[in-house]
């Protein structure tokens, strides 16, 4: 594909949506066809999908459930919003995406590697991210900026469980960082937001530069 996918994974209060939206700037002002979007989420279908699993609707139904609602939610986003997008030739950045599934549902929900495996392999359909930035933070650090950011909003399904359950998934993205090296960077976020954010430009320049992508306005 002639694109470029580019996702951000991590915990909450990482910055993800601050350093998404400066990247996008900084990408458009290079003249490049930037799509963000977002999971759960991301296309009409997604959306209401993202509904029912942040609301905790489907929290009775059991982890196995959601983690399939979430597959549901992502194959009708590659479909309808990602694939089309890269074969267009855009750069495509995506907070969250399967490594989310795999951290919050396959590691801190206990289920089967096979199941979930099956589950990302016919969602994601073979558009695999060219480039993850995992944004890790400490544990407490991340829940106070997210605390900060919902002032007095409420916190959703996920963002409510305890502090064990975010720092296992701290260490289920470092490893999997880890196991994948090639795709994935780790970003230490507790940095300043302009630091985190030339450091991200620096791998996505190198990035394009690798992909030799055409710049549509120097073309
Ligand atoms: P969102 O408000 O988009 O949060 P954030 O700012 O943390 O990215 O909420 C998405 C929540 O859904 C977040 O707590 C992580 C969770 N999630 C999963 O559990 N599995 C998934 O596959 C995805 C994409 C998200």
């Amino acid at each position: 594909m002639r694109g470029l996918f580019i996702t951000f994974e991590g915990g909450e209060g990482a910055g993800k949506s601050t350093q998404i939206d400066g990247l996008a700037e900084h990408l458009r002002s290079a003249g490049y066809n930037v799509v963000v979007t977002r999971e759960p989420g991301g296309s009409p279908g997604a959306e209401a999908v993202r509904h029912v699993l942040l609301s905790g609707a489907a929290e009775p139904l059991g982890q196995d459930i959601e983690a399939v609602l979430f597959s549901a939610a992502r194959s009708d986003h590659v479909d309808q919003v990602i694939r089309p997008a890269l074969l267009r030739g855009s750069i495509v950045l995506c907070d969250r995406f399967m490594d989310s599934s795999r951290v919050y549902q396959g590691v801190t929900g206990n289920l089967d590697p096979d199941f979930m495996r099956q589950l990302e392999k016919v969602a994601v359909d073979g558009v695999v991210p060219d480039r993850t930035f995992i944004l890790d933070i400490d544990v407490e650090e991340g829940l106070h900026r997210a605390d900060k950011r919902r002032g007095s909003g409420t916190a959703d399904r996920f963002e409510k469980e305890g502090m064990a359950v975010q720092q296992a998934r701290r260490e289920a993205f470092l490893a999997l960082a880890k196991a994948e090296p090639e795709r994935c960077v780790v970003i230490d976020a507790a940095e300043d937001a302009e630091s985190v954010a030339n450091e991200i430009a620096f791998h996505v320049t190198e990035l394009i530069e690798a992909k030799k992508m055409a710049n549509p306005e120097k073309a």
